[in-house]
């Protein structure tokens, strides 16, 4: 029997009901496979700072780090949204990424049939739509120096160098090979000189991969095309800060940010999330929906485990889930003949292994 260690991360507000409903689905996955998976839970986010006064706490980054792969829910919460920048939950994150040299993020957006009518586009604008958001995880803005809030004024710096922009590209190019054979970057290259690099790079690299198809596109523009025409995108690879409002955009192509994946990689082990927040509004109460955390399980099959059969087999089960008409609140306007809590869909996905 095959055996993986996987560092579980719940975090905070939904995390532990739906990485508990991904732990459910995987459990479903391995007695089928005949994997065993051992679990090692740790503290990341508000959780760890209650306890360590520390949103990352060594133990954390460690046990992550010898793991085959990390499983993370969600952080952050009201209760922790006026502490300093380097104690915030979010903080946590961020050095998690940065720690695991995760700094691919792969955001795929495919829209489930059974959903078309739930996204607030209209439905042959979203049909069959299937990208690939290829964001820059560890780098840019959100990691820059110098960055300082002097109270009068405030700053950031949004900064990459050459190294950092050919990693990435080529994680997009490698992805897009396997695919439509078409990468989009996306820049504010009109404004801005770390953009102008960024374009540099990106065409210097593409010469190593003459069939894969090249376009540029400001980011502007690109958040209009997304809502106007998203059938024209495969691959959209970009930085670190476009990369997270546009997949925030994106995920409303397919009705919920409750249904979108992804997965972080690059160092030696992979990190995988949902990509939306920690909805402290909606935490306890059932409501959630673990479909993008489930999903991200079968990424981690898929990208860090090469258990290609068992990823198949999650992506089938949340099809089956979804076209015999269960649904969690946020997904339930439409199609819904059961309205599911987070554990039903959850133990249904699982029984549809
Ligand atoms: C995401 C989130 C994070 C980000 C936050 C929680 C730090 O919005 O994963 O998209 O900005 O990267
Ligand atoms: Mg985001």
């Amino acid at each position: 029997m095959k055996q993986y260690n996987i560092a579980v991360i719940k975090g905070d507000g939904i995390g532990p009901e739906i990485v508990d409903e991904a732990i459910k689905v995987l459990n479903t996955v391995g007695k089928k496979r005949n994997i065993q998976f051992n679990y090692k839970e740790y503290l990341m986010g508000g959780c760890a700072y209650d306890k360590y006064a520390d949103p990352l706490p060594q133990e954390t980054l460690d046990g992550a780090l010898k793991s085959d792969a990390v499983l993370f829910g969600a952080i952050g919460g009201y209760k922790w949204d006026n502490l300093p920048r380097d104690k915030r939950p979010e903080s946590g994150l961020l050095r998690l990424r940065s720690g695991l040299d995760a700094f691919a993020n792969l955001r795929p957006v495919k829209i489930y049939d059974e959903l078309c009518e739930a996204s607030t586009l209209k439905k042959e604008v979203v049909e069959g739509v299937d990208l690939m958001v290829v964001r820059e995880l560890t780098g840019g803005i959100y990691f820059g120096k110098p960055r300082e809030n002097l109270k009068d004024k405030a700053y950031n710096t949004m900064v990459y160098t050459k190294k950092e922009i050919q990693r990435i590209a080529k994680v997009a190019f490698e992805i897009a090979q396997k695919r439509r054979k078409k990468v989009c970057s996306v820049d504010k290259a009109n404004v801005l000189e770390v953009s102008q690099l960024w374009r540099e790079t990106v065409i210097e690299v593409s010469k190593n991969y003459p069939e894969v198809e090249l376009t540029h596109m400001y980011v502007d523009n690109a958040s209009m095309q997304l809502i106007r025409d998203p059938k024209q995108f495969d691959v959209i690879l970009t930085g670190n800060i476009f990369g997270d409002i546009l997949s925030d955009e994106a995920s409303m192509i397919s009705g919920s940010i409750g249904l979108l994946p992804s997965a972080s990689m690059g160092g030696s082990v992979g990190l995988y999330e949902p990509i939306h927040g920690s909805a402290p509004d909606i935490a306890g109460l059932g409501k959630a929906n673990p479909i993008a955390t489930i999903s991200s399980a079968g990424m981690m099959l898929k990208y860090s485990l090469g258990e290609n059969e068992g990823a198949k087999l999650i992506d089938e089960a949340i099809t089956k889930t979804l076209a015999d008409g269960y649904r969690t609140g946020d997904i339930s306007k439409y199609g819904a003949k059961k309205v599911c809590s987070t554990s039903e869909i959850g133990t249904i996905i699982a029984n549809n292994i």
